[in-house]
């Protein structure tokens, strides 16, 4: 597989000014990604949940520029403010999707943006948001090339990797893989693919009840995070064994095995953590609220017959997963005995979604 693939030659003049309106969806792995190579190219596959309430919405309008240079032209607005943190991410995307968007510096872009999350929620906003974007810059596109609707969601997805790795896996649902694996067939490590084997009816509207136990910027960003994995002691047995556990899961989302599934689920997130752990320098992002929302799951577990399980991402926040069967016991422990440990009592009711959509 090759980015060349992605490059287009066309005449922007072609392209009128005007506006589109995306919504994007963010998305909770499984088994998780962390380390990458050059390229965005990640080290090892993963595979995701594409989540259906926590979305960011993006409309950009684009108008011919007067005159060229060598830099791009764009302003952000975040929720109604001018966010300084997000120039530098959109100058980062713009410079490594230039190749392949041959219109990137003949307009001024203005790009709207808010999230349906909170801002200061600890929710990573980078899957959406950059999912958001690269589904805005593909609508243009799509204007002067005639693609199929499959062929503009993959280019879509090679985009918004381009601008963060997870978010390639935001554009479709309900389960996204990333990365090569032998145990599916089109995979690969430069666009996400639909989880092409039918899924279990038990993984049918999958709920994701997010509960937020630190709001804050995190100490150590995802990105300095893979970068921690080069040369790290455990690195090389941490990708065989993602690389396995994407072999079982993808076996347990087909026959329902929700005991392997939670295992493996709880598995990826502690590894993730351990790793972080063990990384020189050393970090912990997890809060002692965190341990004990886990340690009340794993209880609540051994008293009743519940399914329910946690996962993590580079963060404190706890995302507590379950059968949509389960919903009204779950939300009774949830809120009797775990939103204690959330930040201002504070938690989003979320489930597995379909992807992305123009609004
Ligand atoms: C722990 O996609 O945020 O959420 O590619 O540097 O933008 P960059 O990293 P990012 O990393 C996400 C890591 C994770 C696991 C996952 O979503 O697979």
């Amino acid at each position: 597989m090759n980015s060349d693939q992605f490059k287009a030659t066309y005449n922007a003049d072609q392209i009128p000014n005007g506006e589109v309106t995306y919504q994007s969806p963010s998305n909770i792995a499984l088994v998780k990604y962390w380390g990458k190579k050059k390229h965005q190219i990640p080290e090892n596959p993963s595979i995701s949940f594409t989540l259906n309430h926590c979305k960011t919405i993006t409309k950009l309008s684009y108008s011919k520029r007067e005159t060229q240079d060598e830099k791009f032209s764009f302003d952000v607005l975040l929720d109604g403010k001018e966010n300084v943190d997000f120039k530098p991410k959109i100058e980062t995307f713009f410079n490594r999707i230039e190749a392949y968007i041959p219109f990137l510096k003949e307009f001024h872009f203005n790009i709207i943006t808010e999230n349906t999350f909170p801002h200061s929620s600890g929710i990573a906003s980078s899957a959406s948001g950059l999912s958001a974007l690269a589904s805005c810059l593909m609508d243009i596109e799509s204007q002067v090339l005639n693609l199929s609707e499959a062929e503009r969601i993959k280019k879509t997805s090679f985009l918004a990797r381009l601008g963060s790795g997870s978010a390639c896996r935001s554009l479709e649902g309900e389960l996204v893989v990333w990365g090569k694996t032998e145990s599916i067939k089109d995979s690969n490590d430069l666009f996400g693919v639909k989880f092409p084997f039918k899924v279990h009816d038990h993984f049918k509207n999958y709920q994701d009840t997010i509960l937020l136990v630190d709001k804050g910027e995190k100490q150590v960003s995802s990105t300095v995070g893979h970068n921690l994995m080069h040369g790290h002691d455990y690195a090389e047995t941490r990708f065989k064994q993602a690389h396995k556990n994407l072999t079982d899961i993808t076996a347990i989302l087909q026959n329902g095995n929700l005991e392997a599934f939670v295992e493996l689920v709880e598995s990826e997130a502690l590894t993730l953590h351990a790793m972080m752990m063990t990384s020189r320098p050393y970090y912990i992002l997890m809060k002692p609220n965190t341990l004990e929302i886990i340690n009340k799951i794993w209880a609540y577990r051994a008293a009743t017959n519940s399914h329910v399980c946690f996962t993590l991402d580079a963060g404190a926040n706890v995302h507590v997963l379950y059968p949509e069967n389960e919903k009204a016991a779950v939300l009774e422990f949830i809120k009797t005995e775990l939103v204690a440990y959330c930040q201002n009592g504070h938690y989003i009711c979320d489930q597995i979604g379909l992807g992305a959509d123009i609004v």
